[in-house]
């Protein structure tokens, strides 16, 4: 009655060629359990891979090189347990893939204009003819359904239990809020984890078809939140959004050494509450000072995209929803956002880095 052990069905295996892994992973425990009964022998192996670093006829090539070592054998049949099964394993995504340029608007400092400026500059990009998405990512006050108008919410459905969210639009932007997924009343340390998924969310459950252009509104700030949140989404670039005043552009330069940490090139800077020029006098008053917005784009060698003015109108249309590219057609400051949207495209289009490359396991 023919007899094997486990060193024997070992150094067979061993003798297969090319099987896709290395093998001197067989070992003596990758055997673990055999049987032979009459001249069939059963085998259990595990081994230390996935399942997908296997060629899909390995069974076939053991069975083969162990009937080839003992012709006794009649029948083998092979069992390969691997270290993480089929089901378990983590597919990658590349985020985004059908986004051309994803770009930050951010500031140092608080209530300096950017959110205002971000909606701006999205209504004035889908106008020069690109297709635009804009996520508000401002955990500490999403105020962007409000200035473009927007007050329902997403809709959302399920493939095959894969849950999808439609962005709410409106003046050609497609909008997804921080605020559509977490409450207002959550407490602010909450938040930071919170925002980081929503924004994830956002890259992978949100149909946003192609775009050439998604603006992210970031919070304020250059602290933790914020650095996790610019190294959770792919940034091909980023804007910066300051005002004239020296307190304002300190911060703005911390945003700017936050960004060239993370490798993600600042493609301009917009100034905002550049000047204030009176309806009735036609006169121009510096409120925050001038020319600060230019010489933080000198020192850092970074394009300026151009400055635009306080106007009390700037501030009721984003009270009234209705963005001033959009309401007030043909003024001076929708001129000034167009000038600007189209700097950014010409800087965005000529920069040479590309989208970070960031992977998430889905
Ligand atoms: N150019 C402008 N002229 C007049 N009002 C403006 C202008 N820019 C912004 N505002 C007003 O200033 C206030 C702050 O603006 P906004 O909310 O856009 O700032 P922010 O930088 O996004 O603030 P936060 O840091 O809180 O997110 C708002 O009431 C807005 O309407
Ligand atoms: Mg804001």
């Amino acid at each position: 009655m023919p007899d094997l052990t486990k060193s024997e069905i070992l150094a067979a295996l061993k003798k297969t060629g090319d099987s896709g892994f290395n093998n001197e992973m067989l070992v003596l425990n990758s055997i673990k359990s055999f049987e032979l009964k009459e001249n069939n022998l059963s085998l259990h192996l595990i081994l230390p891979v996935t399942e997908n670093q296997l060629s899909h006829d390995l069974e076939k090539r053991f069975e083969t090189v162990l009937k080839k070592n003992y012709p006794f054998l009649e029948k083998v049949e092979i069992n390969i347990e691997t270290r993480t099964p089929r089901e378990k394993e983590t597919p990658k995504a590349t985020l985004l893939p059908k986004v051309k340029y994803t770009i930050a608007v951010a500031s140092g400092k608080g209530g300096v204009g950017k959110s205002t400026v971000a909606v701006n500059l999205a209504v004035a990009m889908a106008k020069t003819g690109a297709r635009v998405g804009l996520i508000d990512a401002d955990i500490y006050g999403p105020s962007i359904p409000l200035m473009l108008g927007i007050n329902q919410k997403p809709r959302v459905y399920h493939v095959d239990q894969v849950m999808k969210m439609i962005p709410v639009e409106n003046y050609g932007i497609k909008l997804m809020s921080i605020g559509f997924l977490v409450e207002n009343d959550t407490p602010v340390i909450w938040r930071g984890p919170m925002a980081s998924g929503a924004v994830k969310q956002f890259m992978t459950d949100v149909e946003w078809d192609e775009l050439d252009f998604l603006f992210f509104d970031m919070p304020p700030g250059t602290g933790d939140i914020q650095l996790t949140l610019v190294q959770t989404i792919p940034l091909s670039g980023a804007v910066i959004v300051t005002t004239p005043q020296e307190v304002s552009l300190i911060d703005a330069r911390k945003g700017l050494a936050m960004f060239s940490r993370v490798n993600v090139p600042v493609y301009g800077i917009i100034e905002n509450m550049s000047y204030f020029k009176a309806p009735d006098t036609g006169n121009k008053y510096d409120i925050f000072g001038s020319g600060g917005g230019e010489k933080l784009a000198d020192e850092s060698g970074i394009p300026f995209l151009g400055g635009l003015p306080i106007d009390p109108r700037i501030r009721e249309g984003g009270d009234s929803g209705v963005p001033i590219v959009f309401g007030l057609q043909g003024t001076e400051n929708e001129k000034i956002m167009m000038k600007i949207a189209y700097n950014l495209k010409e800087h965005a289009e000529n920069s040479t880095g590309s989208k970070q490359d960031i992977e998430i396991i889905l």
